[in-house]
Formats: structure tokens, sequence, C-alpha cells
């Protein structure tokens, strides 16, 4: 306690159990001394909980014992060249991060959960799984952590365990010499090579077959990385793991498609992402950035944005959003590209969810007096209902512009000026081509 309280270290390696204060207490000290001190928590019993309490207290990562020699090496190593890079870079290890700036929005506090995890865990080498429904921000999460490491200035290296057969995703990962397999005609290091340094993120670990798992764990357990067709260590790495998946890894190892010993070595941290139905308070602000975007890109900076209405907020907050982030991406690109410009966008405008209409229809008739009136009358005023609620949605959608709601419904204008005069609307409501009203 004297030492580090007194000096400063690069990298401590200090017991998780000891008498009379604590491992977590001198941790804390060490920290508080100096915040940038690369703290090793060592520990007999490293249970999930005890390793994780430690990585949310600042340490940098533990080392289970019993450990030998060559594991003491490898982490000796990362964590030097982790100060290296530190130096080199003169970055601090975490910006502070109003999440806007780096372009992961929300605010809801679920998801603010999720994110003030990730930004602490930056600081630290520790393995981070995170887990969440398709298209809910994983990689998102895992870029995120990487730009607030001290490792940003090295490679950030995405592999999908799902997209390549056995063969050739293990030989992307780990490499090959020359001759390992027809058509090896040299040597050629794989991607855990090439992430070096920086960060290698394992996209879909769910998918990643058995025996590729075993290798990966041995990468994880002592930094040596063999080549395929190689004999012996070709290179050691130095990597942060991060991974992801969207199904549930304790279901996945209870069928014996994960490995229990990679999932505690690659879940130090999980951090779970919300589904957008989780967080529908967000759905709004993520909406309209997207919407922004997406106008600026196909319609340009100059023409008038359109405006949301609060039914179509309303409609986008119901809707249930399996694939989540990235389906809210795509309808409002869709809006984007079909929008008028100057319009109100409304719940009609979005495109339906599995074939069922997203707004509920305009005239509900079972719950009016409809079925008790003569089949005229009934008939008269149910197209009467529908025709005012076409004509006010048209105008709104329009940007107030006859010519353009006239082009979309399809009409003729005269027509259209004699439907919206029998529903008490006036021709002075509306602009034609530019001209006021
Ligand atoms: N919080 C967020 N802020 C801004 N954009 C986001 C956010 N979350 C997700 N996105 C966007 O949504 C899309 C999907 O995100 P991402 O690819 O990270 O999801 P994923 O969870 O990895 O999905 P999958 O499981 O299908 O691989 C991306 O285009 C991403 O830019
Ligand atoms: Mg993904």
């Amino acid at each position: 306690m004297r030492l580090v309280t007194s000096r400063r270290f690069d990298v401590v390696f200090c017991d998780l159990y000891l008498t009379p204060i604590s491992g977590m207490e001198l941790l804390a000290a060490t920290l508080q001394q100096s915040p940038d001190t690369l703290v090793v928590m060592m520990t007999g019993n490293p249970s999930v909980s005890s390793s994780l309490d430690a990585i949310r207290a600042g340490a940098w990562d533990y080392l289970p014992k019993p450990f030998n020699a060559s594991h003491l090496q490898v982490l000796m190593g990362r964590a030097a060249h982790t100060v290296q890079l530190a130096r080199d870079s003169h970055r601090s290890p975490v910006q502070s991060g109003a999440s806007s700036e780096s372009g992961v929005l929300g605010t809801s506090p679920s998801f603010r959960r999720a994110l003030e995890l990730a930004q602490r865990v930056a600081a630290t080498d520790a393995s981070v799984m995170i887990t969440g429904e398709s298209g809910t921000g994983k990689e998102v999460i895992a870029n995120f952590i990487h730009r607030h490491s001290r490792r940003v200035n090295r490679p950030f290296v995405p592999v999908n365990c799902a997209a390549l057969p056995e063969p050739l995703l293990e030989s992307e990962l780990f490499g090959h010499r020359k001759g390992a397999f027809t058509g090896a005609d040299r040597d050629k290091p794989g991607l855990l090579e090439t992430a070096n340094g920086g960060t290698f993120f394992l996209d879909e670990l769910g998918e990643a077959p058995l025996s590729i798992q075993a290798k990966l764990l041995r990468v994880l357990q002592d930094g040596i990385v063999r080549r395929v067709g190689s004999e012996q260590a070709d290179a050691t790495v130095d990597v942060r793991f991060i991974s992801a998946t969207n199904r549930d890894p304790h279901e996945a190892m209870a069928r014996g498609v994960l490995r229990e010993d990679l999932f505690y070595r690659l879940g130090v941290v999980p951090i779970r992402l919300p589904s957008l139905r989780e967080r529908a308070e967000d759905i709004p602000v993520l909406a309209r950035h997207f919407f922004r975007a997406y106008w600026a890109r196909h319609r340009g900076a100059t023409t008038r944005l359109p405006a949301f209405s609060d039914e179509l907020l309303d409609a986008l907050q119901r809707r249930t959003w399996r694939g989540n982030v990235r389906e809210l991406q795509n309808v409002m690109e869709f809006l984007a590209v079909l929008a008028e410009p100057g319009a109100t966008l409304s719940a009609y405008d979005v495109p339906p969810e599995d074939g069922r209409p997203v707004a509920a229809p305009a005239v509900e008739p079972a719950q009016s007096e409809l079925w008790l009136m003569d089949f005229r009358t009934a008939k008269d005023a149910l197209i009467a209902n529908f025709e005012r609620e076409y004509v006010q949605r048209l105008v709104a959608r329009s940007g107030a512009n006859m010519s353009r709601a006239a082009r979309l419904a399809k009409m003729d204008r005269t027509t259209l000026y004699r439907l919206m005069e029998k529903h008490g609307m006036s021709r002075s409501d509306l602009t034609d081509d530019g001209e006021a009203a």
C-alpha cells in the first residue's frame, strides 16, 4: 500500500485475496494515485463475478491461478505493449464520452447502461461479449469500445464466424503454411496476426465450429498463434477480444455448440443490448437522425425536409421492429426516397410490417351505427368518411401543394377540388406549385 500510494507504476500485479487489506482496496488506491496504471488481479478462484467486479473497479485484466511462466510473460508483454501504445498516441485512455459525437445514438436508460458499461470496459483489455437481437447495434458497440480504448490507433478486425465454411474460416483466422492444403502456395498470416495490437471482433460467435473454438481458446490463453499446417508457434499476438452473438450463450452451451471454457474467457464482461422495442423512447431521435441523413443523401441538402406527424411517430413507436435499429434505418431510407419535399409524413407512408398494415384502418364500421342504417345511407356515410380521411391525409402528405396532391392521388385537380369542397376544405388552404396560398 505504501508503494502504490507513493509511486507511479506502469503495471501492477496484485492478488485478489489478501489480508489485512483486500486486493480490491489496493486496486482502488493504485488507481487513485495513478489512473493509467495497468492493474492485473491474480486470483486462485477465478469466478466470473469476482473478476467482473475487479474489471468494473478498473482492473486492466485478471490472471487465474495457477499460471505458468509463459502466461505471465504473455500478459506482461501485452501490458508493456499497451503502455507503449498509450505513450505513442498521447491519448487519454477514455475520452469523456458524449455518445452523440461518437455516432452512437440513444438516451433510454437501458441503452445508456449498456453504453456506460462499454465505455468503462474500453479502458481495460478485458474481453467483452455483446449479446442482443439482430440489428441492435452489436458491431456499433464493439467499434465504440475499440475507438475508446488505448488500441484506437491499431486495427479493428471483425470476423464473421458464420460467413465462411470451417476450413476457410480456420485459415482466415490463423493463417496457413505453404503447402498446408491444395492452393496454399505461400505462407500467409491470419487475421489474428493482422489484428496484433488492436481489437479482434468475433461476430456471430455462436456459429463458430467447435474445432475453431478450441484453437481460439489456445490463443486466448497464451497469445500464441499456430498457422494451419504449422508445427510451431508462428507468432505471439496481443489482441483484445470482443465477441458478439444474437443467441443466448447459456443455451448454446447447454446444447454443446459453445465451449464453456471459451465462454468464460471471452465473456469476462457481458454487455446485453436492449431490443428497439425495449427502448421505444429512443425511436423518434433515431428515426429523425436516419431520415435526415438519407434525405441529404438521396434528395440533396436544399430540398425541403418533410415533417413527421405525431401519428407517424406513434406508429413507429408501436411497431414490433424485429430487425431493430437496422429495420428502422431501412424504413427511414424508404421514406426518404419516396416522400414529397415539404410533406408531412403520416403512418400510412410506412411500409407494412410483415404484410400487416401499420396504422389502423380509417373507418371502423364494426363500432358504428352504420349497421342500423338503410343500405344506401350507410354506404354513403362510409364512403364520405373514407373520402374525408383520405383527402386530409393527402393534403398533409403533399405538403399542402395542390399539383403534388393531385399527382399522388392520380386524380385530376378539378375532382380533387370538388372533393375538398365537399368536405369543408378550402382551396386557399393549399399552395399551387410554389404560389402563395
Ligand atoms: N445506437 C445506434 N446509433 C446509431 N446507429 C445504430 C445504433 N445501433 C445500431 N445502429 C445502426 O444499425 C445498423 C445495425 O447495427 P449493427 O450492425 O451493429 O447490429 P448487429 O447487432 O451487429 O446486427 P446483426 O446481429 O444482424 O449482425 C447499423 O447500420 C448501425 O449503424
Ligand atoms: Mg453484426
